[in-house]
C-alpha cells in the first residue's frame, strides 16, 4: 500500500515534466462519443496499464496519444510540449517520437531483425555504425542479439513481439504505447513475456502506457491501471488499491472481485432476496452515509470464509470444489433457484475440500465490505 501513495505523490510532484498529460479527452465518431472527459497523467518513468472491455475506447484513446487520430476535444501534452488541444492544433506521430508496439508486430519482412530494430534511428539520420550499435543493444535488452541477421518471418511470435519491442525502445523514446502486445500469444508466453516487458520498462526508466483488456497482465506489468469503462476512466489506482477500495459498483463488477447483491439499506441490516446480512455499523467502503435505500452489496472473495451452516452470515451450495495444489477453490451458488439477482456466483479460497451439493455457511469479514446506493 505505501508503494501506491508513493507513485501517487511522485507523479503529483513532476506534473511539470509529466510524460503524459492528457486532459478532458473527448473523441466522437459519428457524433456518437466514444471518449469523454478523459484525464490522464504520467510521470516519468511510469507504467499504467488501460483496462477496460472490448470497445470501451482504449485504442481510441492509444491512437490519440499517438497522434494518429484527433481528439475532437481536451489537450494533449507529451514531456511537457503540447501535442494536441481543443480538436485543432495537432503534431503529426514523427514529431511525437514514440515507440509503439500493436498486437500484430508490424514488423517489415523485407528487413532483417537488426534493420526492423533500426529503423526507427534511420527515420531521424542516425548513421550506420552507430545504427548498428544501437540496434544491437536494443537486441541485448530483449535476448535476441544473435537472432539479428535473420527474417521476420522466420522467429516465432514470441520472438518477433521482443523484436517490435527492442524497435519500440531503440531510440530511447519519451513514452513508449502498447496495444494488447501479447494477446496472439499463447496464455504461458504472455505471462512469462509480461514479466520480461515490465522489468525491461523498469531497468530502462521508461514510461509506458499498456491497453490491454486482460486484467492479470495489467496488474502484472503497470504501477498503476486505468479502470476504462464505457469511453471513461472510471478509476485509477495501484491493482490492490483497486481491489481494496473499488471506487463504484460497475469497477467491482468488471474487475470480478466478488458477489454482488441486489437489495435494500434497512435499519442497519442488507435485505435482498438471500435474507438479511447484518452490516458493520460503521466503515462500510463505498456507501455515501444514508440510512436506508435501495443499494448493491459487493462481498468480495477475499471477505468470505466458510463456516458452519448455522453460524454463517450467508449460506451457499458448493457446485464444484476445484483442488489447486495447495488450496481448493469452492465454486459456490449463492443464487436462489427462481432465478438469483446478480451475484449468483462466487468461487472462494479454502484449505478444506467440499462435496458437490453440501451446503455450507459463510462468515464475512465486515470490514471488506462494500455497500453503494442503487437506482431506485
Ligand atoms: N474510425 C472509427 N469510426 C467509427 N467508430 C469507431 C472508429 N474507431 C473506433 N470506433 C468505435 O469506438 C468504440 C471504441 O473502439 P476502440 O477504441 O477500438 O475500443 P477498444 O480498443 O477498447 O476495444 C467502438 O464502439 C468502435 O466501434
Ligand atoms: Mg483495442
Amino acid at each position: 500500500m505505501e508503494a501506491c501513495y508513493l507513485v501517487t505523490m511522485v507523479t503529483s510532484t513532476i506534473t511539470a515534466t509529466a510524460a503524459l498529460e492528457a486532459q478532458r479527452i473527448g473523441r466522437s465518431f459519428d457524433g456518437k462519443p466514444v471518449l469523454e472527459a478523459v484525464d490522464l497523467t504520467l510521470g516519468a518513468g511510469e507504467v499504467v496499464a488501460l483496462l477496460g472491455p472490448s470497445g470501451c475506447g482504449k485504442t481510441t484513446l492509444l491512437r490519440i496519444i499517438a497522434g494518429l487520430l484527433a481528439p475532437t476535444a481536451g489537450r494533449l501534452a507529451i514531456g511537457g510540449r503540447v501535442m494536441a488541444e481543443g480538436g485543432g492544433t495537432m503534431a503529426p506521430p514523427e514529431a511525437r517520437g514514440l515507440g509503439m508496439v500493436f498486437q500484430d508486430y508490424a514488423l517489415w519482412p523485407h528487413l532483417s531483425v537488426r534493420d526492423n530494430v533500426a529503423f526507427p534511428l534511420r527515420m531521424r539520420g542516425i548513421g550506420r555504425q552507430d545504427r548498428r550499435m544501437r540496434a544491437a543493444a536494443a537486441l541485448d535488452q530483449v535476448g535476441l542479439r544473435h537472432l539479428a541477421d535473420r527474417w521476420p518471418g522466420t522467429l516465432s511470435g514470441g520472438q518477433q513481439q521482443r523484436v517490435a519491442l527492442a524497435r519500440a525502445i531503440v531510440a530511447e523514446p519519451p513514452l513508449v504505447l502498447f496495444d494488447e502486445p501479447l494477446s496472439n500469444l499463447d496464455r504461458e508466453l504472455r505471462e512469462s513475456l509480461a514479466v520480461e516487458m515490465g522489468r525491461l520498462l523498469r531497468r530502462l526508466g521508461l514510461s509506458a502506457v499498456y491497453v490491454t483488456h486482460d486484467q492479470a497482465e495489467a496488474f502484472t506489468i503497470a504501477d498503476r491501471v486505468a479502470v476504462m469503462l464505457e469511453g471513461r476512466i472510471a478509476q485509477i489506482d495501484a491493482p490492490e488499491a483497486l481491489f481494496l477500495r473499488p471506487a463504484s459498483v460497475q469497477v467491482a463488477r468488471f474487475l470480478n472481485i466478488g458477489a454482488i447483491f441486489v437489495g435494500a439499506l434497512e435499519g442497519g441490516l442488507f435485505r435482498c432476496s438471500r435474507g438479511a446480512i447484518e452490516l458493520p455499523a460503521a466503515g462500510l467502503g463505498g456507501w455515501c452515509g444514508r440510512k436506508s435505500g435501495p443499494a448493491h452489496l459487493l462481498v468480495p472473495r477475499t471477505a468470505v470464509r466458510p463456516a458452519e451452516p448455522a453460524n454463517g452470515h450467508l449460506r451457499a451450495r458448493v457446485s464444484h470444489c476445484q483442488f489447486q495444489g495447495d488450496r481448493y477453490l469452492l465454486h459456490l451458488d449463492l443464487g436462489d433457484a427462481a432465478g438469483a439477482p446478480a451475484g449468483g456466483h462466487l468461487a472462494c479460497p479454502s484449505d478444506r475440500p467440499a462435496r458437490a451439493g453440501e451446503v455450507l455457511g459463510l462468515a464475512l469479514v465486515p470490514d471488506r465490505l462494500h455497500l453503494w446506493p442503487a437506482p431506485a
